[in-house]
């Protein structure tokens, strides 16, 4: 386990769904995911001053290529902070290991300050919905009651790569996380959770669910159009979040997009 300690507010940013090919000519719908990829994170760039943690929330790559992973590793590389990533639907655990061998990428328990993070994995390879497997909900129920005794956190965040609720658009039935029931019921037993983090639906959310804060982020390439019943894509540009975890359990939290670049996307398509 990590333990990090910086100033307050502790300063995240989650880089979600970057989809990216091993080839850097490959498109998502005709838009190259290395080129949104690298908009993206010029705004983070700009934007943000000193970042203590990236959560990279899975669909790293979309074709699972080692040469994927390594692009995402090596391009991340210009925001000179530490990243965690977790695996989606899309991506293979696997390779994203071997990728991440000898680093620290793919701890799942991260203590920033007062703040506790864990990141997990609900990717069942070949398939579009997610779960958490036997070991993962063990390796979630005993984390977080060993948090709630643990007298120097105060605060928990938690990360997954699929919506931990229902989509809000038809299409989105079945693609989330399939014993989320399960998943909430574990949650309900700590005091200190505030915050889920996810990707997956490519689109920004912030609500609360069970009392806790739920946050999902843009993709850093296509959007899907939220509150629809077939599949549709957004005409909105890619971005990231950024999130302020504060000493006191309070969070502030900005959704920032790519401004003035138009993306080639074909919005056409009915699936993807
Ligand atoms: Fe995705």
């Amino acid at each position: 386990m990590a333990s990090l300690k910086t100033n307050n507010p502790i300063q995240l940013v989650q880089i979600t769904d970057t989809h990216l090919y091993g080839d850097a000519d490959g498109t998502l719908l005709k838009m190259n995911t290395h080129d949104s990829f690298a908009h993206v994170l010029d705004i983070v760039r700009e934007h943000e001053d000193s970042i203590d943690l990236i959560l990279a929330t899975g669909d790293i790559a979309q074709d699972a290529s080692a040469k994927a992973y390594e692009h995402f590793q090596k391009e991340i590389k210009i925001l000179d902070a530490p990243f965690r990533w977790i695996p989606g639907n899309h991506d293979s655990a696997q390779v994203m290991a071997e990728v991440a061998k000898g680093s620290a990428v793919c701890e799942k328990v991260i203590q920033i300050n007062n703040w506790m993070i864990f990141m997990l994995d609900t990717s069942i390879e070949g398939q579009v919905h997610g779960r958490l497997a036997p070991a993962e909900l063990e390796f979630l129920e005993e984390n977080l009651a060993a948090a709630e005794q643990e007298d120097s956190v105060d605060h928990i965040l938690v990360c997954l790569h699929h919506n931990p609720i229902k989509g809000n658009s038809g299409w989105m039935k079945d693609i989330g996380l399939h014993n989320k029931e399960r998943f909430w019921e574990i949650l309900s037993r700590s005091e200190k959770l505030k915050c889920v983090v996810y990707g997956h639906v490519h689109q920004e959310l912030d609500f609360e669910h069970n009392g806790i804060r739920c946050l999902c982020t843009p993709s850093t390439c296509i959007q899907f159009k939220p509150n629809v019943v077939n599949f549709a894509l957004d005409p909105v540009n890619p971005g990231y979040r950024t999130l302020q975890l504060h000493e006191d359990g309070s969070i502030d939290t900005k959704v920032y997009r790519v401004e003035g670049e138009i993306f080639e996307v074909d919005y056409s398509s009915g699936g993807y």
